[in-house]
């Protein structure tokens, strides 16, 4: 049974809503904030994960060597349209996560905006992660943005809805199931008087979770443990209040 994340028509539906104007125009802000949590200057960066590309062209335009990779056909022929767009050489893969591995290839790797935990077994969550960290040289670095059960818990809104200046709309109700491992969404589109619902879930690692996690596939010397258990990359990258919804909306966004 093919999984939900492998749907097109979810991506190409609900892509507007989730990668906003807005979202585009705050992913050079974010880059550079990846950039100096990961203490590097430029290199070769993967991507993974990235959707219509709004990193990729960031990190692009910052001069570094650029890979994105994602599963969807849809979300990456937006990413090659940004890149055009934006006068930014990327190279673009459509592939999977689970199977995607260049050995020893990138100095820094992300995975962001919570494109973490969609898979229905944890084994493939863990291979995902053996495949960046085979992916990554020596010395490289990860960058993971997600959400946590501590950032869940801490900022739980059940419902919210958002309408784009076309009028269309999305309302996105959300539960946490499975004894706190898993966090299920539904996302009802409204366009021309149609609405449609949406399903998709994912897992939720506490903080230690994720970390213990990372260490098993062999990550992480001392000191990358401790900026993890910041935690708070999402904290560090989206402050909570900056953009006036601040943690609320991201959670209900991804
Ligand atoms: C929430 S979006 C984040 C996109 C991007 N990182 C950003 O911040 O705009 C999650 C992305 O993960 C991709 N994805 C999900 N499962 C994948 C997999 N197994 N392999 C590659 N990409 C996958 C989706 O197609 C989607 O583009």
């Amino acid at each position: 049974m093919s999984e939900w994340f492998e749907s097109e028509h979810l991506w190409a539906n609900l892509g507007p809503y989730m990668f906003s104007a807005e979202s585009m125009t705050r992913a050079p802000n974010e880059v550079s904030q990846i950039i100096a949590l990961a203490g590097l200057t430029n290199g070769c960066v993967l991507d993974m994960c990235c959707g219509p590309g709004r990193h990729s062209v960031a990190f692009a335009l910052a001069g570094w060597t650029v890979t994105g990779v994602d599963l969807s056909e849809h979300l990456l022929q937006l990413a090659i349209d940004n890149a055009r767009q934006s006068g930014a050489h990327c190279d673009f893969v459509c592939h999977d996560m689970r199977s995607f591995c260049r050995p020893s290839t990138y100095d820094l790797a992300v995975l962001l905006f919570s494109s973490f935990g969609y898979n229905a077994d944890p084994a493939d969550d863990r291979r995902a992660l053996q495949n960046l960290h085979s992916s990554l040289r020596r010395g490289g670095t990860l960058v993971i943005d997600t959400v946590t059960k501590e950032t869940v818990a801490s900022g739980f809104v059940p419902v919210t809805a958002s309408r784009r200046d076309d009028g269309s709309m999305v309302v996105r109700r959300k539960s946490v199931v499975d004894n706190w491992s898993r966090v299920t969404f539904e996302w009802i589109t409204i366009a021309n008087g149609v609405a449609e619902p949406h399903h998709f879930s994912y897992r939720i690692y506490a903080g230690s979770e994720l970390v213990d996690l990372l260490t098993s596939v062999g990550f992480l010397r001392r000191k990358d443990l401790w900026r993890l258990r910041r935690e708070s990359i999402r904290h560090r990258l989206f402050p909570r209040g900056t953009d006036g919804e601040g943690l609320d909306r991201r959670h209900s966004g991804s």
